[in-house]
């Protein structure tokens, strides 16, 4: 069953939806409950779990377990994606940071290795890249469509000691959104970034939920706010929006004051 929506017959291609409590699922079901059939991809095999939840809702769903990093395996998908579906009109490329079965890198630079520092760089951009490559002539062919890349505070706007692939990549992320939204602005395709500050997903760790209580909002944030954001850039309501990097972050990184709150505010 199709729901009536913003999305009602567009085709959306969601990345890195395989957690229950992730980004990539809230954006996959923030997209279908306005309308959009749906692709989802994630290396991980429970993609495949998150598709039947989605079936269960009601919503029409392909689902792909891959590693966004090979690039014949993303060409591949998207030439399933446009058979079954003849059009992918939003692109969410939601997956990064962390990858099924391996451990997230934090070292420093004088310690990172050449194969950490290409893991990181492949997972957090080449895979955006490779999407983006995969679906960019099918939307240029329709004239339409809608990139929103999820990229990071961490890089862009701040960094962490111990994540500097992670801090390159999302920072490289914004730089690709620009460059690619001037070549495509003309031919009807918008690119957005989101950065996202502390946002609770089933992966977060204790530090990352505190860091989320210091925020202006006393709150880390949740995938569905996120969710709705980057639901928002792939709507015909921004549609004199590109390029750009939106902030969700409660607030985060506008604060002066780094030192305990209540010595200060
Ligand atoms: N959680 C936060 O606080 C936060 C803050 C800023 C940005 N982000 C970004 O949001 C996105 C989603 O993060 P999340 O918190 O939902 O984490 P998550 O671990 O639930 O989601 C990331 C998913 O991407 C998948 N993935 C990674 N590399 C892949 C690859 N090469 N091929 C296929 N799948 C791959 C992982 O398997 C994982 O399921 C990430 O890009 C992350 O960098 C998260």
């Amino acid at each position: 069953m199709k729901k009536a929506g913003r999305f009602e017959n567009k085709v959306a291609f969601v990345t890195g939806v395989a957690g229950e409590h992730g980004m990539g699922f809230a954006v996959a079901k923030a997209l279908a409950e306005e309308g959009a059939s749906l692709g989802i991809v994630d290396v991980s095999e429970r993609v495949h779990d998150r598709a039947k939840d989605l079936s269960a809702m009601g919503y029409e769903v392909m689902s792909f377990a891959a590693d966004l990093t090979v690039r014949k395996d993303v060409e591949q998908i998207a030439e399933k994606m446009i058979k079954a579906y003849g059009r992918v009109d939003v692109l969410a490329n939601v997956a990064g940071m962390a990858f099924f079965g391996r451990d997230e890198i934090f070292k420093d630079v004088v310690d990172l290795t050449e194969e950490e520092w290409d893991f990181s760089i492949n997972i957090n951009l080449k895979s955006t890249f490779n999407c983006i490559k995969a679906f960019l002539p099918h939307m240029i062919k329709n004239q339409y469509g809608r990139i929103v890349n999820v990229s990071s505070v961490t890089g862009p706007l701040v960094a962490n000691p111990g994540e500097s692939p992670y801090c390159a990549a999302k920072a490289a992320i914004l730089g690709l959104t620009r460059a690619l939204a001037l070549e495509v602005g003309k031919k009807g395709i918008l690119v957005n970034a989101v950065a996202p500050g502390w946002i609770k997903t089933g992966a977060s760790t204790e530090g990352e939920i505190a860091g989320g209580a210091n925020t202006a909002l006393g709150r880390p944030g949740t995938p569905d706010e996120v969710a709705k954001l980057i639901r928002f850039l792939a709507s015909d309501e921004a549609s004199y929006i590109t390029g750009q990097l939106i902030v969700i972050d409660g607030g985060n990184i506008i604060q002066e004051y780094k030192g305990p709150s209540e010595l200060y505010y």
